[in-house]
């Protein structure tokens, strides 16, 4: 029986480490890091992620500044106030809530945000750093995922790794951050032949696809480290992870649960990228 990896406890240290430096930075320069969030309509799923992240900024100390836009706003309104939130000294971070409505272009709106400010890094600047290994931003869900490898004491240097889904969000920086690692990474995706077979040689699999159930026992190796990015709802109203949990636990050393693997560790690195984003933006690093 696979061991349990715990996002809610690893996240918790995270958000602890970031809001000790947080109390040291508002005590001995009195800079209070700021996140803007920036949601546009009613999208349900949207919302519960906004105010986990505003709760968040919270408990680590920042500022929160939520700008809840209607549904019909059009791109030039949206633009502009990026280019409003850019000039703020107050805020540290700007972060617009995917997906946006289909009148907006999501790249348009990505390309307007600060490099500096943008603590998703999801700006081609940032995508390109970290092609190279020279972070500014780590994305917040792939360098989540490094952090429950890690807490499994797992040497990733040499191992084959596969990532399944190609997403500029998740999959293609995870294939990165593990390449930096020394991992051998193969990437899978929805035109992949003999998927089930390059899964079977995985010793580290990352999940992220977006199919409730994907990850079926028999694509999994003895021992292997299982990571689930998935979030999907069940027509029951469960949320569910890419991975068939009961069976393929079964097999893997380690394993993530959805909910409370990697979900709250995607929040406490936009945490930890705000207050990284604070502090340079002051000259402090
Ligand atoms: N929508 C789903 N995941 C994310 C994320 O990590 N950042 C943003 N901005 N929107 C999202």
């Amino acid at each position: 029986m696979a061991n349990l990896i715990d996002g809610k406890k690893v996240s918790a240290d995270v958000k602890q480490r970031v809001k000790n430096e947080t109390e040291k930075l508002i005590a001995e320069k009195g800079i209070t890091p700021g996140l803007a969030v920036v949601i546009v309509g009613d999208d349900p799923a949207s919302r519960v992620y906004v105010n986990s992240k505003k709760k968040a900024c919270t408990e680590v100390g920042f500022n929160s500044y939520e700008y809840a836009l209607p549904g019909d706003t059009t791109q030039e309104e949206l633009v502009e106030l990026v280019n409003k939130l850019n000039e703020d000294p107050k805020v540290n971070g700007i972060l617009c809530q995917l997906p946006l409505p289909s009148q907006i272009d999501e790249n348009a709106v990505i390309n307007t945000i600060k490099a500096e400010k943008d603590v998703d890094a999801f700006h081609p600047f940032n995508v390109g750093k970290i092609m190279i290994g020279e972070y500014a931003f780590l994305p917040c869900t792939p360098a989540g995922v490094m952090e429950l490898i890690d807490s499994t004491g797992t040497e990733i240097s040499g191992k084959n790794c596969v990532v399944i889904g190609r997403s500029n969000i998740v999959g293609k920086p995870m294939a990165m951050l593990l390449l930096h690692r020394s991992g051998t990474v193969t990437i899978c995706h929805s035109k992949t032949q003999n998927l089930g077979e390059i899964c079977k040689n995985a010793d580290i699999l990352v999940a992220a696809v977006g199919k409730a159930n994907f990850v079926t026992e028999d694509m999994v190796k003895e021992g292997a480290v299982v990571i689930d990015v998935g979030m999907n709802r069940l027509e029951n109203g469960k949320l569910c992870g890419d991975v068939d949990f009961q069976n393929v636990s079964r097999k893997a050393s380690y394993i993530t649960p959805v909910p409370g693997g990697v979900g709250p560790m995607t929040i406490a690195m936009l945490m930890q990228n705000t207050l990284t984003a604070a502090k340079a933006q002051n000259g402090l690093i």
